[in-house]
């Protein structure tokens, strides 16, 4: 075997697109068609996704930051409201609060999932909280057995970030389900993509409609773009029949990438576990299913510049968003989203992966922590 330091060996990249081969024909079809705005295609994609996740509806988007804010809107939320978003999550879940004209108030996670903490959201409701944004942080269920009764009670609603969840379970759910409405995202890091686009679910016929309204200058169905009626405000976040075209093929085997997925993460396990310095979240409940395979190392830059050497993939976890210069606040209120964002990274996890990599990937960890 070539040694791991000397560049002879094959890059492997943290994540990529897994395309199907039936991309083209999709695409070549609605070329001819000449339509190639939002239109049967889209539509046949959030029939199929609604039908998935258990939801009455699904409506299509430009991108999964669009779906939260649209999903504030749609609720009525914005500016002189407050919204609750954990410290810990990728910054498009605050962004998005911002695009709707509402503020971000902050909260810290719990450590061992990973989601928002619940008694934290308990503390920080006050008289302006008008939502609770839950992250399903990796596919990771947010702890909804506590957090629904906390937000049903204090009058607040639930908008999920199931940006990372698509087809991950948790208590018995699809998770996009629960709350308000769930909102998914086709970019390219994630199971499906479309190269952007994001889905917003529901089984509230109001939020379906107001949704359809917002992503459309104010029409519920679709006009002409001359002498229509547009009774009430809404914008342009539209999702096309291209970008339907690249996405339906892939969720058509949505399942067997999801059991990849698993394997995958089962892979890694086998090679890292019990390995000192280095612990695997837990994976609590069969149904979840991670975007990622995610680890927390204590010396997370040996191993990361171990993986460098060998050009392979990885990627540290977000910084918490409290130290990031829009949301800057006091570090006291945040310990266990600057511990796990200290500690936390993903390994390579594209859907490809071979026993080969495993191995290989897992003996780099391995080195990095002995030495
Ligand atoms: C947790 C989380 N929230 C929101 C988003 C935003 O989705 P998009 O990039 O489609 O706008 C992403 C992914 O990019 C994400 O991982």
């Amino acid at each position: 075997m070539p040694n791991s330091t000397d560049g002879s060996r094959k890059p492997i990249a943290w994540f990529g697109p897994h395309l199907t081969n039936r991309e083209l024909d999709g695409l070549r079809d609605v070329l001819e068609r000449q339509y190639i705005n939002d239109g049967p295609l889209a539509r046949e994609f959030e029939r199929k996704v609604a039908a998935f996740v258990g939801t009455r509806y699904a409506v299509a988007v430009s991108s999964g930051t669009a779906a939260i804010a649209l999903s504030l809107m749609a609720a009525g939320i914005g500016a002189g409201d407050e919204v609750l978003v954990p410290d810990l999550t990728f910054i498009a879940t605050a962004n998005a609060v911002r695009l709707a004209g509402a503020s971000v108030k902050l909260v810290d996670i719990e450590p061992v999932r990973f989601g928002v903490d619940p008694d934290a959201v308990e503390a920080a409701i006050g008289p302006r909280t008008r939502a609770l944004v839950t992250v399903d942080v990796n596919g990771r269920g947010a702890d909804y057995a506590r957090l629904e009764p906390i937000c049903r009670k204090a009058g607040i609603a639930i908008v999920c970030d199931a940006a990372e969840a698509l087809g991950s379970r948790h208590g018995g759910r699809m998770l996009g389900s629960p709350g308000l409405c769930g909102c998914f995202s086709f970019s390219a890091n994630k199971t499906i993509t479309a190269g952007q686009g994001g889905m917003i679910v529901t089984d509230n016929a109001g939020m379906h409609d107001r949704l359809r309204e917002l992503k459309d200058q104010g029409r519920r169905t679709g006009g002409s773009g001359g002498d229509d009626d547009h009774p009430v405000l809404g914008f342009n976040f539209k999702f096309t029949d291209l970008q339907a075209a690249v996405a339906l093929p892939q969720f058509d085997e949505i399942e067997q990438r999801l059991a990849t997925a698993r394997r995958r993460d089962q892979a890694y396990a086998d090679r890292l576990a019990n390995q000192p310095g280095l612990s695997l979240p837990p994976q609590s409940e069969p149904g979840e299913v991670r975007q990622w395979t995610d680890l927390l190392v204590e010396d997370r830059a040996a191993v990361a510049a171990a993986l460098d050497a060998d050009k392979i993939g990885h990627r540290a976890f977000w910084h918490p968003l409290h130290r990031q210069a829009p949301y800057r606040a006091d570090d006291r209120q945040f310990p266990n989203s600057i511990d796990i964002s200290r500690r936390g990274m993903w390994l390579a996890s594209r859907l490809d992966l071979t026993e080969a990599d495993f191995d290989r990937i897992g003996a780099v960890i391995v080195s990095a922590l002995r030495r």
